[in-house]
């Protein structure tokens, strides 16, 4: 008989968060983020200084988590650990540390596909938040990733579309690099977005057959568009930058909507979940939650803490797996690019 209180203590690594939670079955009793800000310099993630930086974070995030959840490691039932995809560096940092604790307490050690935990973050118990149905089509958005999965049960899941060359967030990110704007330029497209007119310039939107994406095609108008704007005015981004970041947004909701729209069609599946960093985006938040009233979409949107990287995420899969027993030993090896 299982113990009908599960605790998992849950840690992720990926790329630059440091991440840890402890959840008690569904429910998050901590969650606890470290940011590196050492890339901010770079503009863009430098794997060596992530691996070093998750290093140095790694005890006092986990120490963090388990004070806030007010448990102590004695009482955990299992750890779960990012598995990948990510970068090498980082999630070994992840794994190592969660192989040595899960042996050290004796207790069962759980590998977690950091894509499908993006996606079954919707299932953490949250007062407000409803969870989605089986099937339901998820739409995954992030630095790394930008997929389209037809979700038929926890572990069932088809990838239908994904990106054919950057992620969304890698859009929002280089598309804000171009505008002078620090990494990760996302947030502060978004927060200039809200303040412009999304109509007030056209990007011509990529041809792209089926379900896939393609965003390079769109980050080189925007470089040609800046370019030739520039040399006509050399203030143009200044005075310009909240229509810019609107039409940008504007240009990468459509293109994301169009395919969830053949999505819809293909499928008959009018549930859509949405998750991954780029999900915070209020612009696609609000154009997914007017779906209902426009299209009949039932849509998902997760709190705003579960969508970019976390270790919640990575909580809900380990209770999952934990349910089923489906455990690893400490030979389990990380992984840079995984697939579900
Ligand atoms: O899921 P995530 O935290 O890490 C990866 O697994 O990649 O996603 C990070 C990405 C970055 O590209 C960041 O710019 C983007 O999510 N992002 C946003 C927003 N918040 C985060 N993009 C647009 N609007 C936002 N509000
Ligand atoms: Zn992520």
């Amino acid at each position: 008989m299982l113990n009908p209180e599960v605790y998992i203590l849950a840690i992720e690594s990926s790329c630059d968060d440091t991440a840890a939670a402890v959840l008690c079955n569904d429910k998050v009793l901590s969650n606890v983020v470290a940011n590196q800000l050492v890339h901010t310099q770079y503009g863009g993630v430098v794997p060596e200084l992530a691996s070093r930086a998750h290093q140095q974070n790694i005890v006092p995030v986990i120490d963090a988590a388990l004070k806030k959840a007010n448990i102590s490691k004695e009482q955990l039932s299992a750890i779960a650990f990012t598995q990948g995809p990510g970068l090498m560096g980082s999630l070994l940092v992840g794994s190592s540390f969660a192989k040595s604790m899960a042996l050290a307490l004796n207790i069962p050690l759980i590998a977690v596909n950091h894509m499908q935990a993006h996606i079954l973050a919707h299932f953490i118990d949250e007062a407000g938040y409803d969870k989605p149905e089986f099937p339901f089509i998820a739409l995954t958005i992030s630095g790394g990733h930008t997929q389209i999965v037809r979700v038929g049960n926890y572990f069932d899941m088809t990838i239908i579309g994904e990106t054919t060359d950057d992620a969304v967030g890698e859009a929002f990110d280089k598309t804000a690099k171009i505008l002078g704007l620090p990494y990760p330029g996302g947030p502060l497209v978004d927060k200039n977005a809200q303040l412009g007119n999304p109509k007030a310039f056209k990007f011509t939107k990529p041809k792209v057959p089926g379900l896939d994406f393609s965003f390079s095609g769109l980050k080189t108008a925007i470089l040609y568009f800046i370019q030739k704007n520039k040399a006509e005015n050399p203030n143009f981004i200044d005075e310009n930058i909240n229509d810019i970041c609107a039409s940008i947004q504007y240009t990468i909701i459509e293109i994301l909507m169009d395919k969830l729209k053949m999505a819809v069609k293909e499928t008959g599946i009018k549930q859509i979940a949405i998750g991954g960093g780029v999900s915070a985006n209020s612009g696609i938040r609000n154009t997914l939650k007017e779906a209902y009233a426009k299209y009949g979409w039932k849509t998902f949107v997760p709190k705003f803490e579960y969508t970019t990287d976390n270790a919640a995420m990575i909580g809900i899969v380990g209770y999952q797996k934990f349910l089923s027993q489906n455990f690893e030993n400490a030979s389990v090896v990380s992984k840079a690019r995984i697939q579900f």
